[in-house]
């Protein structure tokens, strides 16, 4: 695709973005759901398909394309941006990349469609950061795998068709031994427990999902037998990329609102903005979301180019995470005590940019996968 076309593209989803999702984002985070006609219309317009191929029913664009949905869909509610990144890149993208032939025919155009929503079911109560310690056991019983155990905090665990899970078919204490499997989510025995009630990102379900002995046919592996925490690593690394844009949306969001608001607010005789504080505090903000975008393009043009962006995926969300929490607060500062309450969009800003800080792994391991990156060339 040329710039023309990515130009193009962000149009049209900021359009979208301001007409269908912004107007309901207040409610979205009040009453904690998406409206379904919202996820209808998000799947009408190709944005839970993005870069499906078209023969699985895809718009077929590129994941460049894919980020600049993200960040668009994000700046008008983070909610709605999750669900995609969750659906998109934890679902989606494995079954696309590992899956064969008949599981990409099978699962994919009603994933891209919006027909079917999509999880990924990896961590687990005593298993969140050290995901290879998930105790999740898929017994081989002949022609099926019976899955049991619990998984925790599953983006869209609420709404999802199919599930993308983690279980361990050998039962060893650490990464080894865990293979990937492609549930469907109306299997007797999967069920959702409870939903957490969260600081942000309210819209979007955070489930504890329970499989007491589902049944998973034996054609519902996804990859190689025990390769499944390298199809879960590979797969955050994309994801990685889908938190990052949506962090960049949310600071987006904060900085529009900021140097709106210091144009409207009058003290001292001026708006806000003659202020050389407040004027420092937007040109940080500009400085921090140019980054970011430049460092999830970079990911995303390696990832779409077929080169390695594990290095570039960890950076852009370690960097974009911590600039939208940045922004975010000082957005708040900016809006002064009308920024601190509940008639002022800043305050839901900085609850949803937390969550870009520790989900899909956290910022510290952001900085591990960074450095083990950095130093492997000194072994
Ligand atoms: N791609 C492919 N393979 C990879 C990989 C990658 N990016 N990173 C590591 N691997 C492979 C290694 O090559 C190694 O394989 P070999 O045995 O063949 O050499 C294997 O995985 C183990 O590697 P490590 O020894 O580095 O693994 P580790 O146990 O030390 O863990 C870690 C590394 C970076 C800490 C990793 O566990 C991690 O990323 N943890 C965070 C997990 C995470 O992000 N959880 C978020 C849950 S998902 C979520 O948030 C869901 C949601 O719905 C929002």
């Amino acid at each position: 695709m040329m710039l023309s076309d990515y130009q193009e593209l962000r149009d049209l989803v900021s359009k979208f973005a301001d007409s269908e999702v912004a107007p309901l984002a207040a409610s979205i985070d009040k009453n904690e759901k998406i409206p379904s006609d919202l996820v209808g219309k998000l799947g009408e317009n190709g944005f839970l398909g993005s870069y499906v191929p078209e023969e699985y029913g895809g718009a077929g664009m590129d994941y460049v394309s894919y980020s600049i949905i993200v960040e668009e869909i994000s700046r008008a509610c983070a909610s709605t941006g999750v669900l995609i990144s969750a659906h998109t890149s934890l679902c989606v993208y494995p079954i696309l990349n590992f899956g064969n032939e008949e599981q990409k025919k099978k699962y994919l155009p009603k994933l891209a469609s919006g027909e079917h929503i999509g999880c990924f079911c990896l961590s687990e109560p005593n298993a969140g950061t050290d995901a290879g310690s998930l105790t999740t056991f898929a017994e081989d019983k002949g022609d099926y795998f019976e899955i049991s155990g619990t998984k925790n905090f599953i983006t869209n665990g609420k709404e999802a068709n199919i599930a993308v899970v983690f279980a361990k078919t050998s039962k060893t204490d650490n990464y080894k031994g865990i293979s990937a499997f492609i549930v469907e989510c109306d299997s007797e025995g999967f069920e959702v427990m409870k939903c957490e009630d969260k600081l942000g990102i309210k819209g979007s379900s955070t489930a504890q999902i329970a499989f007491d002995k589902v049944k998973v046919p034996k054609e519902n592996l996804l990859g190689e037998y025990e390769k499944g925490f390298k199809i879960a690593m590979n797969t955050l690394d994309g994801g990685r990329i889908g938190i990052a844009a949506q962090a960049l949306g949310i600071g987006e969001a904060a900085f529009r609102y900021a140097k709106h608001y210091s144009n409207e607010r009058v003290q001292f005789g001026k708006p806000l903005h003659a202020i050389q504080a407040i004027q420092f505090k937007l040109a940080d903000m500009s400085t921090k979301l140019a980054a970011s975008r430049l460092l999830i393009w970079e990911a995303s043009r390696r990832k779409d180019n077929g080169e390695e962006y594990s290095l570039q995926s960890a950076q852009a969300k370690l960097f974009a995470a911590e600039a939208a929490m940045w922004i975010t607060t000082q957005a708040i500062q900016v809006c002064g005590g009308n920024g601190y309450t509940k008639e002022y969009p800043v305050e839901r800003f900085f609850r949803d940019a937390k969550i870009t800080e520790i989900y899909e792994g956290t910022s510290e391991i952001q900085r591990v996968v960074i450095a083990a990156n950095e130093l492997k060339s000194l072994k």
